[in-house]
């Protein structure tokens, strides 16, 4: 359907500058109505206290089959991919996909694999150091992630770069929504592949995620097929096209402060506190969905059933009412109540994981190439289009 009233989205100030947007959004109102691309409508929730409210109001559903009739690519979608996997799902269903996942996801497993994403980071730096510039998204912020959990799935080496393409189509969408077509014919691949890696698996297990997942078990249940296909495919699409943006956007971040640049050089122990603010201030993820199950009220506003909203993280995150000067870029903060992973039952999985990658992504480049600096102007820099998700395209660096 044509949108003849461009939605905030659509906004070119939105796309350069969400933050001023959100700042004007959050002092003019608590509910804000705007469209998605394809028209449909949606309220965004962009005030700190609101959203935590609205993370874990257990009314505010995920799966839109629980809120209203869904339309026919979610439904599709439903039956092939996102209805079988944690992040669409609600209780009791998520409760059972999450437990059956988690295991591999503890903090005392992700630590043990510093060693190795260490390794990839340097060999990522050994490939351009004598180069003296990189795209720092495409030479580094990228193939280190979709590494990563393309190794922990027991992915082929070969078969990396294919499933980036696969991935960065289903992002390039434009939008996550199980509501869009276009979503739908991206992740066929996709499914294709995963279907037949999870047969070999069953054949030939190995000690990959694929066949740690097919054995996983809790009250007697296991994951199905359809669930498996549908959970690996999650976990590799949340577990790098996040990530890059907190390498990418947080190294930006960085770079435009050198002088905090230079004393984060010389006060390495500071990392995981700097991550988490890289992770507040620059928001890999903007925004998450979910749906009205019932009539109620948020922020005093009524909401009717089925009713989309979107809680704008990236917004409650630079919400002054809750941190002062929150639009201000300080790696000295020690402020663990961001946004940036959620909060409630849908909390990111990921996140030992992320701040792990995050952290040896940050050292590695310190302390590998001390010099860095951005080889662009701010304004020239330019973003990927996905809603959801806010990320660099490219980020020309040199040293
Ligand atoms: C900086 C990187 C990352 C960020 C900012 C991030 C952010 C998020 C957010 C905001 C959610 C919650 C969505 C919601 O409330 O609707 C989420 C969920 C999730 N993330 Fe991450 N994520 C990151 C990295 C990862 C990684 C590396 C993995 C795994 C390999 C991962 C796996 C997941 C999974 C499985 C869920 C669904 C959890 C559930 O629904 O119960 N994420 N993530």
């Amino acid at each position: 359907m044509k949108n003849n009233n461009p939605g905030l989205y659509e906004n070119a100030v939105y796309r350069v500058n969400p933050y001023a947007e959100y700042a004007r959004i959050r002092a003019q109102t608590p509910l804000f109505p705007t469209t998605m691309p394809d028209g449909t409508p949606v309220l965004l929730v962009t005030r700190y206290a609101d959203v935590v409210l609205a993370l874990k109001d257990s009314r505010l559903v995920k799966n839109i089959n629980n809120a209203r009739a869904a339309n026919r690519w979610s439904r599709l979608m439903q039956s092939l991919f996102s209805g079988s996997n944690m992040l669409r799902a609600d209780p009791p269903d998520h409760t059972r996909l999450r437990k059956l996942a988690s295991e591999a996801f503890k903090p005392k497993y992700i630590a043990q694999m510093r060693d190795s994403i260490t390794t990839t980071a340097n060999q990522l730096i050994d490939r351009v150091v004598a180069r003296g510039q990189m795209d720092l998204i495409r030479d580094f912020a990228l193939p280190l992630p979709i590494t990563v959990i393309t190794q922990m799935l027991g992915v082929p080496t070969s078969d990396h770069a294919k499933f980036h393409v696969w991935s960065n189509a289903i992002i390039a969408s434009g939008t996550l929504s199980s509501e869009s077509p276009v979503v739908g014919r991206q992740v066929l691949p996709l499914v294709l592949y995963m279907r037949k890696l999870i047969a070999q698996r069953r054949k030939n297990p190995g000690d990959d995620l694929v066949s740690q997942l097919i054995t996983a078990s809790y009250d007697d249940n296991k994951l199905s097929d359809p669930e498996l296909i549908s959970t690996t495919i999650l976990l590799l699409i949340a577990g790098h096209e996040t990530t890059v943006n907190l390498i990418g956007n947080g190294m930006l971040a960085l770079m435009q402060h050198p002088a905090q640049y230079k004393w984060l050089h010389q006060t390495p122990g500071h990392l995981p506190v700097a991550i988490e603010e890289m992770l507040r201030f620059a928001n890999p993820v903007h925004l998450v969905n979910r749906y009205a199950s019932v009539d109620m009220e948020i922020a005093g506003v009524p909401i009717a059933r089925g009713t989309h909203l979107q809680l704008i993280l990236a917004a409650a995150n630079h919400d002054d009412h809750w941190l002062p000067d929150a639009a201000t870029f300080d790696i000295t903060r020690d402020e663990a109540k961001h946004m940036a992973f959620s909060q409630g039952i849908h909390y990111c999985l990921g996140a030992p994981l992320a701040r792990l990658e995050g952290e040896i992504a940050v050292a590695t480049l310190l302390d590998r190439l001390p010099q860095l600096q951005m080889d662009t102007t701010i304004v020239d820099l330019t973003w990927r289009s996905t809603i959801e998700l806010r990320g660099l395209k490219e980020l020309p660096v040199k040293w």
